[in-house]
C-alpha cells in the first residue's frame, strides 16, 4: 500500500518505518528540513534502540522516503496518517493547532479521495475537527470528495517502540466507515497476527481510549507512590507489597512500582488534556486531580529525605547523580523527575555530579555549562568524593555495582534510591545507610 505519514517526530517516525518494513511504500514528511535531512541520511535524531537500523535498512530499499514537501505526500499516500504533536497549551489542554494546519494542508492539496488516519494524541471531537477542516479547505477550492478520517491512536512505549509497534497487544480504530475499516484492516495485517487485535468503535471512543489508557496507568503509579510514603511511615516494605497486591490477577504486577513519579512526554501531558476535557464539558476530574499531584509532590520525595538527612543548607555538598532519562532506554528528559532533583539541590547549594548512559547530551543542552554540575564519563566517575549516591533512573547498568568501589568513592556510604534497585536489608549488610521509596525508612 502507499502511506503517508505527516510528522516525523517520535510516533511518526515508528509508525512510517515499521510500515515500510513490512512492505509498503512510505512517505514521512516534516516541516524541520534539517530533521528530514539527517533522516534522508540514515541518522535518527533521538535515542530509540532498532530505529537506525529499521531506518537505513528501509531507506536503501526505497520503500521509505522522506520529504519538506507536504504535496509529495498527500500525492503518494492512499492512506494519510497525521503524526504531529499536540503540546500543552499554557492552560494545560492539548494545542491542535499542528494537527489541524496538516489537516488543512491535506484539503488544500488532495486531488481524490483519501483515508485520513490521526494518530496524534487528540481530545475527544478532534477527528471531526480534522474532517471539517479538510471539508472546509476542499470547498474553497470547489471540490467535494468524501473524507473518512479515522481515529487510531498510539500505543507506543519510548524504549520498546519498534517492538510495540511490530507486536501490539491491540489495534484501536476509532470510525463508522466500512471502507475504511477494510483499508485499515488490510493495512494492519501483517501486525494482525494469531489474534485479531483490531477493536474498532466509535470515533469518540477511540479518541477517549488513549486518554484512558495513559491515565489509568499514571492513576496506577501515583497509587503506589502514596502507599510507599505510608509504608515509609509505617515501617513496611512497598515491594513485599507490590508482590502481595500484584499477584492477585485482578491487580497485576504491571506499572506498580513506586518511585519517584511518573514523567516523559506522555503521562504528565496527557493526564493534564484529561482534566481540561472533563472541564470543558463541566464536569471535573477528581481521581485525576489527585493523581497529578501525588506526581508533583512524589518528584520532591527525594530530595525531603535528603534535607532530612543534611539539614536545609547543602551548600560544600557534592552528590553523585545516576540518571537523568525520565526512564531507562531512552535519552528523553521531558518532564523528567531528575530535574526537579537537580533544580532543588542546586537552590539548596549541592553540587552534582552526573552519569546517565544516554541522556548526557539531553542534559548538556538543556543546562549548558555550570559550575554546580559535572557531566562524568562513567557512573564510578560520578562517585568520586561525593557526598552521597542519588538513583533516579533504573538502567540495567545501575542494577548490579560494584559496592565497595562505590563505598570507597564517596565520603560516607550513604545512598538516596529513587527507583528501589536494591534490597535494603544487603545494603544494611554492606555497611551502607540505604534510603529507597517506600522501604520502611521513616526519613520524611
Ligand atoms: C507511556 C505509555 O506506557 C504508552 O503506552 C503511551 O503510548 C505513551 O506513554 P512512556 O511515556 O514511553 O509510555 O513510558 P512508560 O514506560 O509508560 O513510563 C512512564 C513513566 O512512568 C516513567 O517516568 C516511568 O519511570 C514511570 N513508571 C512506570 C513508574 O514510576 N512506575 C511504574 O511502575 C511504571
Amino acid at each position: 500500500m502507499r502511506v503517508s505519514v505527516f510528522g516525523a517526530g517520535y510516533v511518526g517516525l515508528v509508525t512510517a518505518a515499521c510500515f515500510a518494513d513490512v512492505g509498503n511504500h512510505v512517505v514521512c514528511v516534516d516541516v524541520d528540513s534539517e530533521k528530514i535531512t539527517l533522516l534522508n541520511q540514515g541518522i535518527v535524531p533521538m535515542h530509540e534502540p532498532g530505529m537506525e537500523n529499521l531506518l537505513v535498512t528501509n531507506l536503501n530499499t526505497g520503500r521509505l522516503q522522506f520529504t519538506t514537501d507536504p504535496a509529495v505526500a498527500v500525492q503518494h499516500g492512499e492512506v494519510l496518517f497525521i503524526a504531529v504533536g499536540t503540546p500543552p497549551d499554557e492552560d494545560g489542554s492539548a494545542d491542535l493547532q499542528y494537527v489541524l494546519q496538516v489537516a488543512h494542508v491535506i484539503g488544500q492539496l488532495m486531488t481524490e479521495t483519501k483515508c485520513v488516519v490521526n494518530k496524534s494524541t487528540v481530545p475527544v471531537g478532534t477527528a471531526t475537527a480534522v474532517k471539517n477542516t479538510i471539508l472546509r479547505a476542499l470547498n474553497e477550492r470547489g471540490l467535494d470528495y468524501p473524507v473518512d478520517v479515522v481515529s487510531n491512536p498510539e500505543f507506543l512505549k519510548e524504549g520498546a517502540a519498534i517492538a510495540d509497534f511490530m507486536r501490539p497487544d491491540r489495534i484501536v480504530l476509532g470510525t463508522d466507515s466500512p471502507e475504511a475499516i477494510e483499508v485499515m484492516r488490510e493495512l494492519y495485517a501483517p501486525f494482525n497476527r494469531n489474534r485479531d487485535r483490531l477493536i474498532v468503535m466509535s470515533v469518540a471512543s477511540a479518541e477517549l481510549t488513549k486518554y484512558a489508557a495513559n491515565a489509568i496507568l499514571a492513576t496506577k503509579i501515583s497509587f503506589m507512590n502514596e502507599m510507599a510514603n505510608l509504608a515509609d511511615s509505617v515501617g513496611a516494605d512497598i515491594e513485599q507489597v507490590r508482590l502481595g497486591i500484584g499477584s492477585d490477577p485482578r491487580i497485576g504486577f504491571d506499572f506498580l512500582y513506586a518511585g519517584c513519579g511518573y514523567g516523559g512526554s506522555c503521562f504528565p501531558k496527557d493526564v493534564k488534556a484529561l482534566r481540561h476535557t472533563f472541564q470543558a464539558f463541566g464536569g471535573e476530574a477528581k481521581i485525576l486531580q489527585a493523581v497529578e499531584n501525588v506526581n508533583q509532590q512524589q518528584h520532591h520525595r527525594l530530595f525531603d529525605k535528603i534535607k532530612k538527612f543534611y539539614g536545609e543548607d547543602l551548600t560544600g555538598r557534592c552528590f553523585a547523580l545516576w540518571g537523568l532519562a525520565f526512564k531507562p532506554n531512552t535519552d528523553d528528559m521531558r518532564e523528567a523527575p531528575s530535574r526537579t532533583l537537580l533544580s532543588l539541590l542546586w537552590a539548596a547549594g549541592a553540587r552534582v555530579q552526573a552519569y546517565d548512559p544516554k541522556a548526557m547530551s539531553e542534559a548538556r543542552r538543556i543546562y549548558g555549562q555550570r559550575a554546580d554540575f559535572k557531566l562524568c564519563d562513567s557512573p564510578h566517575a560520578a562517585l568520586d568524593k561525593a557526598d552521597a549516591l542519588i538513583i533516579m533512573t533504573e538502567w540495567k547498568v545501575f542494577r548490579s555495582p560494584d559496592f565497595s568501589a562505590i563505598k570507597n568513592q564517596l565520603k560516607q556510604a550513604v545512598i538516596f534510591d529513587g527507583r528501589n534497585l536494591y534490597d535494603p536489608k544487603r545494603m544494611k549488610a554492606r555497611g551502607f545507610r540505604y534510603f529507597g521509596i517506600g522501604r520502611g525508612e521513616s526519613l520524611v
